[in-house]
């Protein structure tokens, strides 16, 4: 089988260059990346600022479309198939930060054993972003194939904005040194889960998203005036971050000394922690 043919992809920003480091640095990593912004936690040493969504310039590479591509994908986010289980899941930001709804991701990869299916659609798919701008794709971990490294493929979609075509990549792949396509800024941040494989990956379109209207809580009326927060201290609702909570948009945490924002709702996990996952939490 052909390989895809070897273009440069586009000039990227040092945004996605570093939010792309900081995604593939978490603990528990698969296959031996190296713990960058984690590592500098634990030594107690300081953090350059988390770059995130909204951080000057850049959005998602884009990269070839290479020659497997087929339109018209069934509507669906499990690509049923046998082989080692992987989740891919994320979210797809605007390039001021805002969660993208509705946004169409058309995934396709190759079978366990390097094929693309060109006559049929095993292993492809398309799904739309939720009203939080999340999606998740549920398929196995794609085979190799002559001349690249392990990959897949994705186009995404704005409503009635351009399509960005790229790829995200394994950490740890030894081809990732010779695959003249692969690119570092593409890279998912990847764990063991089970026998399985869970991943997860931001993408950030060239895409002005529109905030959401709603006004923040505010106190109801005849409320106690609120106890004045003390110089120095945390932020309401602040407390060490832990595995296992469930934060919401807003709320505030310490972890390694510093305080954290929560910017979209979650439960937390080992692996997520704030300083790592810049699409959860914005340091403050
Ligand atoms: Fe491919």
């Amino acid at each position: 089988m052909a390989a895809d043919s070897a273009n440069e992809p586009e000039g990227i920003s040092r945004k996605s260059f570093m939010k792309a480091a900081l995604v593939a640095a978490p603990i528990p990593l698969l296959l031996g990346a190296t713990p960058l912004a984690r590592a500098a936690v634990e030594k107690g040493e300081p953090l350059e600022p988390t770059p995130f969504c909204g951080d000057s310039g850049g959005n998602t590479p884009a990269q070839m479309e290479g020659p497997y591509f087929k339109p018209s994908s069934p509507l669906r986010s499990t690509l049923p198939g046998s082989g080692t289980l992987l989740t891919v899941s994320g979210y797809v930001f605007g390039v001021n930060c805002v969660p993208l709804a509705n946004v169409l991701l058309d995934f396709w990869q190759a079978d366990a054993y390097g094929n693309y299916d060109m006559q049929g659609y095993t292993f492809r798919g398309h799904q739309f972003t939720d009203s939080q701008g999340r999606y998740k794709l549920t398929t196995i971990v794609p085979g190799l194939y002559p001349g690249r490294t392990r990959h897949l493929h994705v186009k995404l979609q704005a409503p009635n904005k351009p399509i960005l075509t790229t790829q995200t990549y394994f950490p740890g792949e030894p081809r990732n040194n010779t695959d003249s396509l692969y690119d570092s800024r593409l890279l998912m941040n990847v764990r063991a889960n089970g026998s399985g494989r869970e991943a997860t990956f931001d993408f950030v379109l060239n895409v002005v998203g529109t905030p959401p209207t709603s006004p923040g809580p505010t106190p109801p009326p005849n409320s106690p005036s609120p106890t004045p927060t003390p110089p120095n201290s945390p932020p309401p609702g602040g407390g060490t971050w832990q595995a296992g909570t469930t934060y919401q948009a807003g709320a505030t945490v310490t972890y390694g000394g510093s305080t954290y924002r929560c910017i979209q709702g979650h439960t937390a996990l080992v692996g997520w922690e704030p300083p790592i996952v810049p699409a959860l939490w914005q340091r403050i």
